[in-house]
């Protein structure tokens, strides 16, 4: 169940009808300083915080090691609730330790970055961080709840808002190409989120509810993450080359739109459209020639290819995608080639 706004009645609503032995709840220095006070006052008076560092390099087996712990320390049984406060990485991490803690305790996500919003918090999957490559490790669960607040956003800084917005404008080019025309006019600042955000939801229900563990359908959700995955994984392994997820993808995005162009019949106008908003958006992000080799390959390491292929999605037209669309090595370095002008 997805509850949007208006957190606090909602909430109250919630603990008034479900009753647990105790109640937790995760949070990183951000979430506890600028989101906690909101919801302190509405939840259960004897609650636990879990207070964890923030930041992707956190999200790990270590620090699910410190949750647990906490949560057995408490005495958390099967009857207690975890509560996810926080973006992405404490959504999945936490729902992922509530998910395997006594083989499963009940918990309820708050999503408070645009991207944990609009696309981590739904769609059941949970996980962590292993060896260096992304989600190694995890599970499909679905929450109590789930409570979206626009209202959290107005302290998201600016960067964490731009990265959310690339997933609001995927889940536009694969599935309303009505709503890509309406926000393409508009900058970053002058979006309606009160609009998007459950917009965006909606459409990550409705695919993920018809396919939840990514068997066909689902994978639409990867456009512009063939190439976008490359490049953020490329520009990690650098120093001071820091980008983050939805940067990354915005790249990824236009990239796969001129393969589209190429490959699946794309009108070129709608490339030159694309063009024109990420760069404007999200700016260009710095590679050099040299590196678009290397960049290529690692889109060989995707976890949706079969065979050593690699496998895409492209769009026939806006909103329509095609799922599992081979590319060649050579295709994917002229792509790369055209995003760096
Ligand atoms: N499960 C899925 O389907 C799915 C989908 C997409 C992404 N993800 C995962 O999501 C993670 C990225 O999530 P993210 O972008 O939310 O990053 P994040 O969780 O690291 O949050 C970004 C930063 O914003 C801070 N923050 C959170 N809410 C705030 C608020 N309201 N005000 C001020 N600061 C706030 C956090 O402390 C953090 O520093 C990745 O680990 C990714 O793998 C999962
Ligand atoms: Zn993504």
């Amino acid at each position: 169940m997805i509850h949007f706004q208006h957190i606090q009645s909602y909430l109250k609503t919630f603990f008034q009808e479900n009753s647990y032995s105790r109640t937790f709840v995760l949070v990183d220095e951000n979430t506890k300083k600028y989101t906690y006070p909101v919801i302190k006052n509405v939840l259960p008076d004897k609650h636990f915080l879990i207070q964890i560092k923030s930041g992707e390099e956190y999200k790990n087996i270590e620090t699910c090691s410190q949750i647990w712990q906490q949560l057995t320390r408490r005495q958390a049984d099967r009857q207690a609730l975890l509560i996810n406060l926080g973006g992405g990485v404490i959504g999945d991490m936490g729902g992922f330790c509530a998910a395997t803690y006594k083989r499963g305790m009940a918990f309820v996500q708050i999503p408070t970055t645009l991207l944990a919003q609009t696309d981590a918090a739904t769609g059941g999957k949970l996980g962590v961080d292993f060896q260096g490559l992304k989600n190694q490790i995890g599970v499909f669960r679905q929450p109590e709840a789930i409570f979206v607040d626009t209202a959290f956003l107005q302290t998201l800084p600016l960067q964490e808002m731009r990265s959310g917005f690339a997933e609001v404008i995927k889940h536009c080019l694969i599935a309303d190409a009505a709503m890509w025309q309406k926000i393409s006019r508009l900058d970053l600042e002058q979006q309606n989120w009160n609009e998007l955000v459950p917009h965006s939801i909606a459409i990550k229900e409705n695919i993920t509810r018809q396919d939840p563990e990514e068997k066909g359908l689902r994978k639409v959700l990867n456009f512009g993450h063939t190439l976008g995955h490359a490049i953020e994984s490329f520009c990690l392994s650098q120093p001071k080359r820091k980008v983050l997820h939805g940067e990354a993808i915005a790249a990824g995005m236009l990239c796969e739109t001129w393969l589209s162009v190429r490959k699946t019949g794309l009108s070129e106008s709608h490339l030159h459209q694309m063009e024109e908003f990420i760069f404007s958006c999200f700016g260009r992000i710095k590679i050099k020639s040299e590196e678009i080799n290397e960049i290529a390959r690692l889109t060989l390491q995707d976890k949706k290819n079969t065979n050593g292929i690699v496998q895409c999605v492209l769009l026939e037209e806006m909103g329509k995608p095609l799922i599992n669309q081979a590319i060649t090595l050579r295709e994917i370095k002229s792509a790369l080639k055209f995003y760096l002008g």
